[in-house]
């Protein structure tokens, strides 16, 4: 009932500005992303992008320095190869950029199931590997920060995946493979390791949370014609801008100071699903984790 009450209610807004400070988004190229790094840049932030695509990350960059005349800086990550992914999180975190909100939005649907060169399934590794590689790479140099906010683009969809998450099928070999399972498992790990970031940023005065963006047009599931599209997205569309200024109320508001290991629907606190807040899951998939990201 929360869930469908708050998908239906109007974001709350922040109107503060946000002068001169830094932003790092990824998938910044389209969609949400796109949305919110405008949002930003209106505000005054400077931008670091992390995105796949060069060309349209260009183009994005010299848009946003002529539209809002801020900084657009940008990194290239495919994130369905883990090294691109490893070697981005290596540079920022050698790097003296002080990150003052860093937004996870780069994520994927896919409706066949795919295998990484990495072996991975290409949700999982994109939705949830993707997000921990650089949360993971960059924890002690925000911490160092003692201030940051850290967003995670999550889902709604995380609730598809309602037997939770098979750490012992995670590239779908012993199931059927489905779309909207593997999109709200990937989502569900995403969950499960924020609760475990929660507990290292303790008392650091960096905080995370994760959000569901509203159901908005964009390029997600266009591939899929079938029910993903059809009963989830296309019915119940609303404008990409209660994506992008929900992301600005969580980044900026002074009503989020402090708040941390929480899941918003827009700007709504809301409880996941129980798959997502189950520890003892949390924990083992923190240590496979770090195992497919080479990270230890
Ligand atoms: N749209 C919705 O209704 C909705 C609902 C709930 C949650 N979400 C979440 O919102 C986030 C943004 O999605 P969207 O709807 O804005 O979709 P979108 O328009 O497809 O944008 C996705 C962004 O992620 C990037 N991306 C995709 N695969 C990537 C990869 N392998 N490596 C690096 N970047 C990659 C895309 O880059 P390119 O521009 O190069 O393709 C694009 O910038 C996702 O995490 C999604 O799960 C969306």
């Amino acid at each position: 009932m929360a869930m469908l009450r708050n998908s239906k209610a109007e974001p709350l807004e922040c109107q503060d500005d946000f002068n001169g400070k830094l932003v790092a988004i990824t998938g910044a190229t389209s969609g949400i992303g796109y949305a919110t790094a405008r949002e930003y840049a209106s505000h005054g932030a400077n931008l670091l992008t992390i995105n796949r695509n060069k060309e349209k990350t260009l183009n994005l960059c010299e848009e946003i320095n002529r539209d809002f005349n801020v900084e657009c800086d940008f990194k290239i990550a495919d994130f369905a190869h883990i090294s691109d992914v490893k070697k981005v999180g290596e540079e920022l975190a050698k790097s003296n950029l002080n990150i003052d909100v860093f937004i996870h939005n780069a994520g994927v649907y896919l409706p066949e199931r795919t295998i990484s060169d990495d072996g991975n399934e290409m949700v999982f590794q994109v939705d949830h590997l993707g997000s921990f590689i650089l949360n993971y790479i960059l924890k002690d140099k925000l911490k160092a920060q003692k201030k940051c906010r850290i967003i995670l683009v999550n889902s709604e969809g995380h609730r598809f995946a309602i037997l939770g998450l098979k750490l012992d099928d995670l590239k779908w070999e012993k199931r059927r493979y489905s779309g909207l399972k593997s999109y709200g498992s990937a989502k569900t790990a995403q969950l499960l390791t924020m609760i475990k970031f929660n507990d290292y940023f303790q008392n650091s005065g960096v905080t995370i949370n994760a959000m569901h963006p509203g159901s908005v047009k964009t390029n997600m599931g266009e591939e899929d014609s079938g029910l993903f599209q059809k009963l989830f997205i296309e019915r119940s569309y609303r404008p990409i801008e209660i994506s992008s200024k929900s992301l600005y109320y969580l980044g900026v508001s002074k009503d989020i100071e402090g708040v941390s290991g929480k899941f918003f629907n827009l700007t709504y606190e809301e409880e996941p699903a129980p798959p997502a807040l189950d520890r003892e899951v949390a924990d083992e998939l923190w240590d496979l984790s770090i195992k497919l990201g080479e990270l230890e």
